[in-house]
């Protein structure tokens, strides 16, 4: 229904479409954790770093999570002056420290040589933290796996432990999964973490336990409002959790129009005018995106592809009710995270128009032009 409504609505496309109702309840949802469990929730803007997200986010969130400095930027324009923004990344860079420094409240170091070379210059400055590798794999596709051997990210444990740093800092972060559906990696995790350091981690301030939960998809609550209670209890933490996925996946639409239909070798060739350019990991990952027209039942399948010149640019067979016809609008949803972030122009396709619909109204927030492509590709001068 909402879908229809919207493409009624609709007059561009390709388009982008934020659902402002969804989101909104992705934001209580993490309202209602952060009041049963004490749990300080931020919003870590890598999965869609669009400013009305932000600006949506921010009534309801501790503040943001950021991974370099231009996101710390864009953080910091859209939280309040209290709000705070925590920065975890294996890509500081030494003359970005002291802006770095003004814009963020907190700062994880990814390695022990991050932590010697800088962590003086940050000294009363910002709370200084390490990210922790608890060496615990959970996920089975390495691609995704922070946890994988001679992982970058995040100093090992034991080395943490035989290091002075842990001396040192204020607070530890990790972060080990993703897209998971309960929370025993995070009880596993905390457990190997309160064994290896024991009483030495009510000399902390603060536990950041990562993103990577769907905690709209989790049912029960009671383990991770369990863990964050038992943490202040026997720790005296402040504990932090920086969802991303959870936040913004469902509330993203992207649609499209059917610009060509033909038959090759026998199946029916639906041409979008999009590209998996605007949805990069159904290409990273090889993963058909969820179609809102499919019907399982639908007598009439279609591959669906992009409309630039790569082969591969395939988002999918799928299964329709009816016949498909040039005009036509498909929609891909629960596509909010990771997605118009990774976006690209390639073959010179433009990016969607962004629009925010609140359950009644279409509003365009942005479309993009000639202009914005060709500043891209000339050089200064
Ligand atoms: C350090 C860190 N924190 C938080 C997140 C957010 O994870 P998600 O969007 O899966 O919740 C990520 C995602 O890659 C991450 O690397």
């Amino acid at each position: 229904m909402t879908i229809a409504h919207i493409k009624a609505l609709l007059d561009d496309s390709p388009a982008w479409i934020i659902n402002e109702v969804t989101l909104q309840e992705a934001f209580h949802t993490v309202q209602r954790l952060q009041a049963s469990s004490g749990c300080k929730i931020l919003y870590s803007i890598k999965s869609m770093p669009f400013s009305s997200v932000l600006l949506s986010a921010k009534p309801y969130v501790t503040g943001f999570s950021v991974s370099s400095l231009f996101e710390a930027r864009l953080a910091r324009e859209c939280a309040s002056p209290s709000q705070e923004i925590h920065l975890t990344t294996p890509g500081i860079k030494a003359h970005e420290l002291a802006e770095l420094a003004e814009l963020c409240t907190h700062i994880n170091f990814n390695s022990l040589t991050h932590h010697a070379l800088y962590a003086k210059q940050l000294e009363n400055k910002v709370s200084i933290g390490v990210r922790v590798n608890p060496k615990l794999s959970f996920l089975q596709d390495e691609r995704y796996n922070p946890c994988r051997s001679f992982s970058k990210l995040g100093v090992d444990i034991e080395q943490l432990w035989q290091s002075s740093a842990i001396e040192q800092v204020s607070g530890l972060h990790f972060h080990t999964v993703f897209a998971a559906e309960n929370y025993s990696p995070l009880l596993t995790t905390i457990d190997k973490l309160t064994h290896t350091f024991h009483d030495h981690l009510t000399r902390l301030t603060w536990l950041n336990l990562g993103g990577g939960y769907l905690l709209n998809k989790i049912s029960q609550h009671t383990p991770f409002i369990d863990c964050v209670h038992g943490l202040q209890k026997n720790y005296a933490l402040s504990v932090y959790s920086e969802p991303g996925n959870a936040l913004v996946k469902q509330s993203g639409t992207l649609i499209a129009t059917v610009i060509d239909l033909f038959n090759s070798d026998g199946k029916i060739i639906v041409v979008l005018d999009t590209s998996i350019n605007h949805l990069p990991e159904v290409f990273e990952y090889q993963q058909s995106p969820q179609l809102f027209e499919h019907d399982p039942t639908g007598n009439y399948r279609a591959l669906v592809v992009g409309c630039t010149c790569l082969a591969g640019d395939i988002f999918g067979e799928y299964r329709f009710t009816t016949p498909l016809c040039i005009g036509d609008k498909l929609s891909f949803i629960n596509v909010g995270a990771y997605s118009l972030v990774k976006a690209n122009r390639f073959n010179g396709y433009n990016f969607p128009s962004i629009f925010r619909y609140n359950g009644q109204h279409l509003e365009r927030l942005k479309q993009y032009s000639y202009q914005d492509y060709r500043q891209q590709w000339f050089a200064d001068s």
